[in-house]
């Protein structure tokens, strides 16, 4: 009997499983971490081939952890870190490099180039992005420059592109597709016809031989052949997927996931909506044949990302959870501020050329301060974010809903509460990024019957309510904006 539905989620920094029943309650996961390879400054890869086995093997895992085989399963679905961009021989399914990551910033002088004519903005009005790293056109381009011979291979279609959901659909399926959310990230698509856009291909010269075809985020892709013919029917980014798995399915509702990076998205509804203030327009998700919906979204690059970085690059850590054990021996920052913008800063700034710092430093700073500011630096990045989406609206954020590793602390989220002035809520099922990915899947098959019955499942586990004066607020802000200046003056 198919009691379950399995979600896997291929992020940043690992692969993981997890199969829910029909309440959305976890039943069994597991996870496995690939490896980060940094060969320059700023470059981030993956290996693509170890990501597919990682992905087959906690799939099996979760399974074998709980007695469960895929018989138990209605569907499997998908999400991802967005995108990171992989080639690979269409023949032999082969990847003719590794994957480039969403964080490698290679692609600044490519980026600088095109929007020196037109502007950072120019493509905005098409794809909701401006012209940033982050995005896997400008990856495309610079995978196809380094290799004189991927170009004619690509226009012939026997060099496939795909982000790592389309990657993971053509293991599993034999099926070259995307799904609207992963292909809004491209800066190839365009936002109102959710297809590709000639004006945007012809302005990357990337030809649509190559590209995945398009289509809703819950819709059966294909059977997964690996698991006795399972299907596999959703693919959503995993910011979206978290968007469905928090239920936001109402304009104006938004929540946080704080993960390697932070991502605040605002359910817009069924028109695309633009922002003047630094926000993506994005697809938040198309169920079957239903208009798509839309988001806006704030990308923040480096949060959890810094909590490791002060683990594995300065050691003052042993485990990302002490962050908080040290950050709860002081009382305050001590007067440190830090801006971790390894990868420039993105939202609201999109500013490649902003470098991290650390500002305020005296004697009397301590590694349990840096620890604290490391949190505090998650905080007043996501309120920059809220700041600007609040800016753009007409109704402020009203409250936010959480998810993510990082929202297992208590310190952290006390301050997000404090900072924004409104409460913060993390549902009972943390896991809201599998949790949607398994919903779309779900509802695609029927398992369940609407997003009505989904939101029913939605429950609240800890609430935050702000504390902080109003002058205390005012007084970390200041610290805060100044570093910020510091971190987006530093390259000459
Ligand atoms: O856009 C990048 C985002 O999708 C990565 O998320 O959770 O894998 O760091 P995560």
């Amino acid at each position: 009997m198919t009691r379950y539905v399995a979600a896997i989620d291929q992020g940043t920094t690992s692969s993981r499983c997890i199969v829910f029943d029909a309440a959305g309650a976890v039943v069994t996961q597991a996870q496995r971490e690939h490896e980060q390879r940094f060969p320059r400054p700023g470059w981030v890869e993956h290996d693509a081939v170890e990501i597919w086995h990682n992905v087959q093997a906690v799939t099996r895992g979760a399974l074998d952890a709980a007695g469960l085989s895929h018989a138990d399963l209605a569907a499997i679905g998908i999400t991802n870190q967005r995108e990171t961009t992989l080639l690979w021989d269409a023949a032999t399914g082969e990847p003719v490099g590794n994957a480039i990551v969403w964080q490698d910033t290679r692609t600044d002088r490519l980026v600088g180039r095109l929007a020196s004519d037109g502007g950072q903005d120019r493509f905005r009005d098409r794809c909701g992005l401006p012209l940033a790293t982050y995005f896997s056109a400008p990856k495309i381009r610079w995978m196809l420059d380094a290799d004189p011979e991927l170009q004619a291979r690509a226009a012939d279609g026997a060099v496939r592109f795909g982000t790592m959901d389309t990657w993971l659909i053509e293991r599993l399926t034999g099926r070259h597709a995307t799904d609207v959310t992963n292909a809004s990230r491209t800066m190839l698509m365009n936002l109102r016809t959710l297809d590709w856009d000639d004006e945007l291909l012809a302005a990357f010269d990337i030809p649509r031989a190559m590209l995945p075809q398009v289509l809703p985020s819950s819709h059966v892709y294909g059977e997964a052949a690996p698991f006795g013919g399972t299907p596999v029917a959703s693919a959503l980014g995993d910011q979206q997927a978290a968007l469905f798995g928090q239920a936001c399915f109402a304009p104006g509702e938004a929540k946080c996931t704080y993960g390697t990076g932070s991502f605040l998205l605002l359910n817009t509804g069924t028109t695309p909506t633009a922002s003047e203030r630094g926000l993506l327009t994005t697809v938040a998700y198309q169920i079957g044949d239903q208009p798509a919906v839309y988001a806006l979204e704030g990308s923040i690059a480096v949060t959890g990302a810094l909590v490791q970085w002060l683990r594995d690059n300065l050691g003052i850590i042993r485990h990302a959870a002490q962050v908080n054990e040290l950050a709860a021996k002081v009382p305050d920052n001590g007067g440190c501020v830090i801006v971790p913008a390894f990868s420039g800063l993105f939202a609201p700034h999109w500013r490649p050329d902003a470098r991290g710092v650390i500002a305020g430093l005296t004697g009397f700073v301590t590694k349990e301060h840096l620890a604290r500011a490391a949190l505090e630096a998650t905080a007043w990045q996501v309120y920059d974010v809220v700041d600007a989406m609040n800016a753009g609206s007409a109704v402020d954020l009203a409250e936010l809903k959480v998810d993510g590793g990082m929202t297992a602390s208590e310190l952290l989220m006390g301050f997000q509460s404090d900072v924004l002035g409104v409460p913060v809520s993390r549902p009972t099922v943390a896991e809201t990024t599998c949790l949607g990915a398994a919903y779309a899947a779900g509802l695609a098959v029927g398992f369940w019957p609407d997003v009505d019955s989904l939101r029913a499942n939605w429950r609240v586990d800890r609430r935050w309510e702000p504390t902080m004066t109003d002058s205390r607020r005012q007084a970390g802000l200041r610290q805060w904006r100044k570093a910020v200046a510091r971190s987006l003056d530093w390259v000459d």
